[in-house]
Order: structure tokens, then C-alpha cells, then sequence
């Protein structure tokens, strides 16, 4: 049975894609070790693979626990060279970029590959010369095709599904950590692999806190509740915040979430292909100080979202690059007052040349109440 994911068509574009990259910056060869460029550019999923590239070979090494699944995952037909290394994976690597990149320069990735691996990767005496690079493949991965579209949207739909769900089944004395972990289950019941991050659960005055962890507190009558979810489908992550009420809301907690809600829309009428990321930032943020409340919302607007939940484009003040038709990405602006509480309203969105599309169907028009 072959669970390839990423076809040989869809992986010799991917790597032209990047070769042009290569041909750019004058590189004759790259070592891909960041897994989720991997896993894009040859559909492995495992926890222990790299990829040496040059204009002519693509050599793909993993250790022994992966040999039948990348036989599985990477496609025949894409012409990768599969090698199951015993004697440790990184002298491998070293001894094949010998090999492959002769006494030529070979980019790698400097932003993800460890000191350790560097240093073991230069132990071995080549010739060639090492070439620090930026994410080249996070660049090529933020425009999203249609197979990736739909995950995203698929993942998006699940945990869509499992929010309403569950919320239905909330009771007296139940905790944070309850929740959360019916969320997880029900999202693994409706197909995800898994959730795409630790999922938030954060209730009362713990909702200021942006990323609480989600603790033993109960959840308790009156109270703000906010749940940050998603799940992962064929590896795509979805990413959506929703806040309740539990019971009813009182003036200020519908006051705070409508200037979210606010907030939220402005950013998103602002994700117009052409439009500079940190424009879409400066949306949210400058309808929040309109009101006074700038100071109340200390993270950035939104972030690509694909393999990672956090990936390029970041939608965060001063960004100056252009959003492209079909990047994929969140919005996420929230308010957060130490002591009492805080409200985020998260979403996904694809840019289009026609506007935004949203890839969550959810309702968040109004702040809802979650009865006890
Ligand atoms: N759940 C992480 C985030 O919203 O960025
Ligand atoms: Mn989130
Ligand atoms: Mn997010």
C-alpha cells in the first residue's frame, strides 16, 4: 500500500521550484533538514530525514526505523536516491554531500539545523564549502496549492466541528484540562492525526494570559472561556480561537469582544493580495487604539499556517512583504486585561485575488454563551 502524499509531479516542481532558488544565490547543492521542508519537498512524515540536493541528484537519508515507510511515502517515480543509514544518519549526510557537492557550495539551513549536527556535519574533511542560508523552502511553501488548500480546510473543519461538539457537553465542576482534552479526542474521532499544538483552554482571568497553559481550574458560571484549537490533517494545520461567555454576558464582556470582533474584520478586509503584511497588522491594531485599547493587545495579527501553525507570512507590524494569491492565513486579534479576562477571535484565511476567503465555518458574530 502507498500513502505518498506528495506525488512525484507535485515533488519535481517543488524541487525546481527550489533549484531556481539554488541558481539564484549561485549554490550548486542544499541539505533540506528542517522536517516540515522535508516533508514538502518528498512526503516523508517521519522524525529523522534530510535531503541533499544538487542540480542532478536528489539523496534522501533517514535511519533504520524509516526505511519501509519513505519507501512508502516518497514516490517511485520521483527519482530519489533512498539511503537507510546504520552507522549514524549525520556522517552519512556528510560523507554524501561529499560526494554529491564535490568541492562545490552547499547551502543549509541556518535557521533550523543545530550547532551539534553543524559541528558533526563538518568533522568530515570535504572539500566543499558550507553556504548558511534563510528558510528558501518556508518561502516557497507560504503560496499553498489546491491539495494543500483543501487540508487546511479540511483540518479547519474538524476542529470547527469538535469546538461546537464538545462545548455542547460542558458541566458543572468540569476543568480546563477536561476540555481540553475532550477537544483533543474529539478531534482524533473525527480524523485528525492529531491536534496541531497543545490545545488552550483558558477561563476566567486566565484568559489574559495569551497562551495560558490550560490548568485544573474549573470553569465557572459568569466567566469568559477561550479555547485555541486546531488539528492536523495530512499534516496541514487548521488554527482558530473562539470565545464564550459561560451563562451570560455582562456589558463589558460584550463591549470587549465587539471591539475584537472589530478588529477582526478590519485585518481581514485588509488580507488583499499586493497588500503589505504589516498593513494587515496596522488594521487591527489602529481600530484597537482608536478605542483606546491598543495597549491591550501585545501580540501580532496573524502568521502563515500550513505544515507549521506557525509559518512565513508573518502578519506583524512594520512586515513589508506582499501577500500573495494563495497564501494561507490566520487573524487573530485579541484583548487581554490582567485580573479579569481576555477575548481573542481567531480565523483562516486563504488571500485570493477576489479578497479574502475564510476557511473556518464558525460562527463568531456574537459572543455566545456556553450554558453550565
Ligand atoms: N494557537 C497558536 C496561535 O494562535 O498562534
Ligand atoms: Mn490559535
Ligand atoms: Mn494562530
Amino acid at each position: 500500500m502507498t500513502v505518498t502524499a506528495v506525488t512525484a509531479v507535485t515533488a519535481a516542481r517543488r524541487i525546481a521550484n527550489l533549484r531556481a532558488c539554488m541558481a539564484e544565490l549561485e549554490l550548486d547543492g542544499m541539505l533540506i533538514s528542517h522536517l516540515p521542508n522535508v516533508r514538502y519537498l518528498t512526503g516523508f512524515s517521519g522524525s529523522n530525514g534530510w535531503l541533499l540536493l544538487s542540480a542532478n541528484e536528489q539523496v534522501f537519508v533517514t535511519d533504520g526505523r524509516y526505511k519501509r515507510s519513505a519507501a512508502e511515502e516518497l514516490d517511485a517515480g520521483g527519482g530519489f536516491e533512498v539511503i537507510v543509514a546504520h552507522d549514524g544518519v549525520l556522517q552519512e549526510v556528510a560523507q554524501r554531500a561529499a560526494r554529491t557537492f564535490g568541492r562545490a557550495s552547499g547551502g543549509f539551513e541556518s535557521e533550523y539545523l543545530t550547532v551539534a549536527d553543524w559541528e558533526r556535519l563538518r568533522e568530515h574533511d570535504a572539500p566543499m564549502e558550507w553556504v548558511p542560508t534563510a528558510d528558501l523552502v518556508g518561502e516557497l511553501r507560504s503560496v499553498k496549492d489546491a491539495h494543500e488548500i483543501a487540508s487546511i480546510e479540511k483540518a479547519a473543519s474538524i476542529a470547527a466541528t469538535a469546538l461546537r461538539e464538545t462545548l455542547a457537553l460542558v458541566v458543572p465542576g468540569m476543568t480546563e484540562a477536561d476540555l481540553a482534552s475532550d477537544l483533543d479526542h474529539r478531534m482524533r474521532k473525527l480524523g485528525a492525526e492529531r491536534p496541531a499544538f497543545e490545545t488552550i483552554v483558558a477561563s476566567g482571568p486566565r484568559s489574559a494570559l495569551p497562551h495560558a497553559g490550560t490548568s485544573g481550574r474549573k470553569i465557572q458560571e459568569g466567566e469568559l472561556l477561550l479555547c485555541d484549537l486546531g488539528a492536523s490533517w495530512q499534516g496541514y494545520c487548521s488554527d482558530l480561537t473562539r470565545t464564550f461567555v459561560v451563562g451570560e454576558p455582562d456589558e463589558r464582556q460584550s463591549e470587549v469582544y465587539r471591539a475584537v470582533l472589530e478588529a477582526h474584520h478590519a485585518a481581514r478586509d485588509a488580507l488583499q493580495e499586493g497588500a503589505e503584511t504589516g498593513s494587515v497588522d496596522a488594521a487591527a491594531r489602529e481600530l484597537l487604539e482608536s478605542k483606546k485599547l491598543g495597549g491591550e493587545f501585545p501580540h501580532s495579527t496573524g502568521h502563515g499556517l500550513g505544515l507549521e501553525v506557525h509559518e512565513p507570512p508573518r502578519l506583524r507590524a512594520g512586515g513589508v512583504d506582499a501577500l500573495r494569491a494563495n497564501m494561507v492565513v490566520t487573524v487573530e486579534p485579541g484583548l487581554y486585561f490582567a485580573g479579569w479576562g481576555g477575548v481573542r477571535i481567531e480565523d483562516d484565511f486563504l488571500v485570493t485575488g477576489g479578497g479574502p476567503r475564510r476557511l473556518v465555518q464558525l460562527e463568531k458574530d456574537r459572543l455566545q454563551s456556553v450554558p453550565l
